[in-house]
């Protein structure tokens, strides 16, 4: 199987990336984590780059031609597929259009329901019955895209914001892997 050279975009933590790279090195994952983009200096994410050996640049979203800088990178390393994996910015019409289909983002809510930020706080004063993650294309407008993969639990009444994030994250950790096998299957 011929993987496809694929960028991650990472912004924090990078615990999506982590477990990216460690689904990639199964022979039959049609992916291979080429790049990781970040676009800030403190993320923790990066160790997991320095860890397994994986190509990384820094952009500074401030600079108004920081995506120069994102396609240079881009066409260097062969990426045909990318993966928002954290990223705390809107990624350009331009870059969605070049890569059409080709750009998934996982967002920790039960799309369309509470797109944005600060999604657990929001579900729990709304007094959600469920939540989970929705795995899904990206599109011009923010966390619209098509859902490729969505996987939910229900809320139990002791569970504060931080509960919430880490039984969102384990899921994420399945979906992620699984959209993109998905993705490439279809
Ligand atoms: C994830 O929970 C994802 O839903 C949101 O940002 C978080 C990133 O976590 N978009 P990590 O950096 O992968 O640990």
């Amino acid at each position: 199987m011929v993987k496809k050279n694929t960028c991650i975009f990472i912004s924090g933590n990078g615990s999506n990336l982590k477990n990216l790279i460690l689904s990639s090195r199964s022979s039959n994952f049609p992916i291979k984590v080429s790049l990781v983009i970040c676009n800030n200096i403190n993320a923790n994410g990066i160790i997991y780059a320095k860890k397994y050996n994986i190509p990384y640049i820094f952009v500074n979203t401030k600079f108004k031609n920081h995506e120069n800088k994102i396609f240079y990178y881009l066409k260097k390393y062969k990426i045909s597929f990318i993966c928002l994996a954290g990223y705390m910015k809107i990624v350009s019409k331009k870059l969605i259009k070049k890569y059409q289909r080709k750009i998934i983002n996982v967002h920790p809510s039960l799309l369309p329901k509470f797109k944005g930020l600060n999604t657990f706080a929001r579900m729990l004063k709304n007094k959600e019955i469920k939540a989970g993650c929705t795995v899904h294309y990206v599109s011009e407008k923010l966390d619209s895209g098509i859902a490729i993969v969505q996987k939910k639990f229900f809320i139990d009444k002791e569970d504060d914001e931080k509960v919430l994030k880490n039984k969102t994250q384990k899921l994420e950790y399945l979906a992620f892997p699984e959209a993109i096998i998905k993705v490439f299957r279809a």
